[in-house]
């Protein structure tokens, strides 16, 4: 048994979709675990582009399985959404294909609200949250006044379970939220959804019990992780891999390979501290040529320089055993690229000529060997896939990160 899971090293959006989809075609279930529809994985075949939110990015390959664990936090509406897009971008979805926990915490209609009204409050303060209630779903986890996937199927259970949702969520409202209007908001999907409830974690331990290879989808990255990102500016969930086994069912003594996506400079979305963050043409630079725009909200990331300490700490917290680099190419026209070293910056010459879309690594320039190198060297850890394009072929692979 290889089962593998990959995560963010930075601030998320890294280029985890492409490599999760190029990896999937060697695991038999892909599994997301933490997190919502606040991520976004952009996936390119040929000429299709598939944006995914809340499904693993396995989806779109028929004979796979896609897997929601209790770890993520789940807007039924949204799921349907998603599902309903992919299927008519001609992806067939059906309970066989598309298993989801029974023991997911919904997120409902309150939750987005409160999220967005705690955002425009906090003014100054504000955390630059997606939106999406991601926040406010998982206090209720822990608040254990959470509706979960499996309260749909008894409708009395989630009239009790509401009530006691609302009193807490009335209190923190303009204005209360009838109880029979989201009753009868959230029967309406409730049958859609139920299709494809069931006991994940033993779906999975089947899975390995016949020998298949699980991959572990993670969300975000591992800065933005609750306990070990630059709170209070971090996602509501531990994204880093330990989450993996916590929010499947799965123990983590049986995932042993863990593949770190890391970008070779850095970025991120919303507030919070940077420490390599460019204000200048260069930093213009990286985010045109890299295209950094947020795929969910849209919005403008902040770039930088490569922050060597940064993801050498986050592959310890992961336990990294293996780099993909991504988006080497977005640094093709730089004559100066620079490395934080922890103390302070070196500068690396730039080698000013095209790397996008080379697939051997023999093929790189020099200049750029050398800069992957330093990397390595600065990390502690193996780079074995670097991404020179958003294809899933333009990748050079140096080592099978399920071994
Ligand atoms: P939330 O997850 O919507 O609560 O947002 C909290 C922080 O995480 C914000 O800074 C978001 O920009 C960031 N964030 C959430 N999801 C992603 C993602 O998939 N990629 C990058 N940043 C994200």
């Amino acid at each position: 048994m290889a089962n593998l899971v990959v995560v963010g090293t930075q601030w998320g959006d890294e280029g985890k979709g492409k490599f999760v989809d190029i990896l999937s075609e060697q695991a038999h279930t892909i599994v997301r675990f933490q997190g919502g529809h606040n991520a976004g994985h952009t996936i390119k075949v040929s000429n299709t582009t598939y944006k995914l939110s809340l499904l693993p990015s396995g989806i779109i390959r028929s004979d796979k399985t896609a897997v929601i664990g209790n770890g993520v936090v789940l807007d039924p509406w949204e799921l349907l959404k998603e599902v309903r897009l992919i299927e008519s971008m001609g992806v067939k979805i059906s309970p066989e294909r598309l298993i989801i926990a029974d023991n997911i915490p919904l997120i409902l209609p309150y939750h987005r609200e409160l999220d967005l009204d705690r955002e425009k409050e906090a003014g100054n303060n504000k955390i630059g949250t997606t939106g999406r209630g991601i926040g406010p779903a998982y206090e209720d986890k822990v608040g254990r006044r959470a509706i979960r996937t499996g309260d749909l199927r008894n409708e009395e259970h989630l009239r009790a379970r509401l009530k006691i949702a609302l009193k807490h969520h009335n209190k923190l409202r303009a204005y209360p939220v009838q109880e029979d209007w989201l009753f009868e908001h959230i029967m309406d999907i409730a049958k859609d959804v139920i299709q494809y409830i069931g006991p994940v974690w033993q779906y999975l331990h089947d899975a390995m019990t016949g020998n298949q290879d699980i991959l572990f989808e993670g969300a975000q990255g591992s800065m933005l992780d609750v306990d070990w990102g630059t709170y209070p500016y971090v996602t509501s969930s531990n994204t880093l891999a330990g989450m993996a086994s916590i929010g499947t069912g799965v123990p983590h003594n049986k995932i042993p390979n863990v593949l770190g996506i890391t970008k070779a400079y850095t970025t991120r979305v919303g507030e919070g501290p940077m420490e390599t963050e460019l204000f200048d043409e260069v930093g213009e630079h990286l985010a045109t040529v890299g295209k950094e725009k947020g795929t969910v909200t849209g919005r403008g990331r902040r770039c930088g320089w490569f922050d060597a300490p940064l993801v050498k700490k986050t592959c310890m917290l992961n336990g990294v055993t293996g780099i993909a680099l991504t988006k080497i190419d977005v640094l093709d026209e730089l004559g100066t690229i620079k490395i934080y070293n922890g103390e302070g910056y070196e500068e690396h010459e730039g080698w000013l000529s095209s790397t996008f879309g080379i697939t051997q690594y023999d093929d790189l320039p020099e200049l750029a060997k050398k800069y992957i190198s330093r990397i390595e060297e600065l990390v502690g850890v193996e780079i074995v896939l670097i991404s020179t394009g958003p294809d899933r072929e333009e990748t050079i692979t140096l080592k099978d990160p399920f071994k």
